[in-house]
């Protein structure tokens, strides 16, 4: 759809658009894809849904055979032509909303949190220990600190009662950034990579991490892997053995048993295809892994999505790319055998910084995101769901 998005009026409450994609593999490494665009929400839905209509920089989480969506924000257009040095002009969503997505009913909830509430985040990154949601970092427009926007705090929200609170944990905390990409493994919440303002590093003493700023902005990527030590409330920077992968922002990270694998990213002026595995267990990094595959590989992207549908099987979907171009492919990648295989995607539009989420085994939700170039400041963005 071409609709600008200023079209898609706040009053009036036009469907949106979820896709869903259910991956098949079959036995010999068939795979059969399936969208089915869902449109959800009639006109005569309540009004206050309008907010999930349109969406970036959000995420979403599974729990429970339900999806959890909170935050991000909303392009608005611009009446005078803009620059990169413009500050974006946008709209946040509220803090409070938690939005549920039952896949088997395909019916959406609107639900208000409680607690210590966040504040309102894009680029934030979530996942789930429990019956919790742990929540990290994202960019802010609603206060200023010396950290100019950038969040480096841990907030974890119950997900059966929708409440929050906002931790204070002992030990060096993560670089304030967004776009990290972050997981759990046991009792430990990861957090790897993203985008942020440099740091007195004298400040941290024996921990080894690369900052590199970028040429215009005075923020940075890095190479930060920390975790938070939910027993202990304390963040831990482990040591690692192996090549790490380089500082990257809006990459992405899944898990499977005790191998986290990471995709790509943008670092400086490249948005990448490597991928990496880190053994949880060893804390080993396995080098750039797309060197050693045979076949056809995906292009590099950032603001993709990433997930295992099953143990040893991953589905890319979007992103983009080095070109500014944003991306429609959709691949699955068997860690067995490094393989990776393009899927059908033709009624998958193109689309970056979006989320997904695995409700069940074998099938992916996507939803929110841009459709068009989020960097090209002459031209309105279309937010997916318009
Ligand atoms: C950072 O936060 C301050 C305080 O609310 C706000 O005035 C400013 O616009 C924000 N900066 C950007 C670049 O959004
Ligand atoms: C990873 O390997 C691929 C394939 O050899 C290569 O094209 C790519 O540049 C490598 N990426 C990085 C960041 O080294
Ligand atoms: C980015 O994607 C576009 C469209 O698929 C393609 O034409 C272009 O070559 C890609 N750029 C890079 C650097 O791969």
């Amino acid at each position: 759809m071409t609709t600008p998005v200023w079209l898609c009026s706040l009053t009036v409450s036009p469907p949106f658009i979820i896709v869903i994609i259910i991956i098949i593999v079959c036995p010999g490494h068939r795979i059969i894809s399936r969208v089915k665009h869902i449109k959800t929400m009639p006109r005569a839905e309540p009004v206050e849904y309008q907010f999930i209509h349109r969406r970036a920089g959000h995420v979403m989480v599974a729990f429970d055979k339900r999806l959890f969506v909170w935050g991000g924000y909303m392009e608005l257009p611009h009446s005078e032509s803009y620059t990169l040095m413009t500050p974006s002009k946008c709209l946040y969503h509220s803090a409070i909303d938690v939005f549920m997505y039952d896949p088997l009913l395909d019916t959406w909830t609107r639900r208000m949190s409680n607690g210590h509430i966040p504040l309102q985040l894009s680029g934030s990154c979530a996942a789930v220990h429990k019956q919790h949601m742990y929540l990290f970092g994202g960019w802010t427009s609603s206060t200023s600190d010396e950290y100019e926007n950038s969040s480096n705090s841990l907030w974890r929200l119950h997900l059966p009662t929708l409440t929050w609170e906002l931790l204070f944990p002992e030990g060096i905390p993560p670089f304030p950034c967004d776009k990290a990409a972050c997981w759990v493994f046991k009792n430990r919440f990861y957090v790897f990579g993203g985008f942020g303002p440099s740091r007195e590093l004298h400040t941290m003493s024996g921990i080894k991490v690369n900052f590199v700023r970028d040429s215009v902005f005075p923020s940075g990527w890095i190479d930060q892997l920390v975790y938070y030590d939910i027993e202990n409330n304390k963040w831990v920077w482990p040591e690692t053995r192996g090549p790490k992968p380089s500082p990257r922002a809006a990459h992405t990270a899944d898990i499977t048993g005790d191998k986290v694998y990471i995709f790509g990213g943008r670092f400086k002026e490249t948005r990448m295809n490597d991928l990496h595995c880190l053994d949880l267990t060893s804390l080993r990094w396995s080098g750039n892994l797309t060197e050693s595959a045979i076949q056809e590989t995906p292009e590099g992207r950032s603001w993709h999505t990433f997930n295992f549908i099953s143990e040893n099987k991953a589905v890319i979907y979007g992103g983009f790319n080095t070109t500014q171009q944003v991306l429609k492919d959709i691949w699955v990648l068997d860690v067995t055998n490094g393989k990776w295989q393009q899927s059908p995607s033709e009624q998958a539009g193109p689309v970056l910084w979006h989320t997904s989420a695995v409700g069940f085994p074998g099938e992916v939700t996507f939803y929110g995101g841009i459709k068009n170039n989020l960097l090209d400041y002459s031209q309105p963005k279309m937010i997916a769901g318009c």
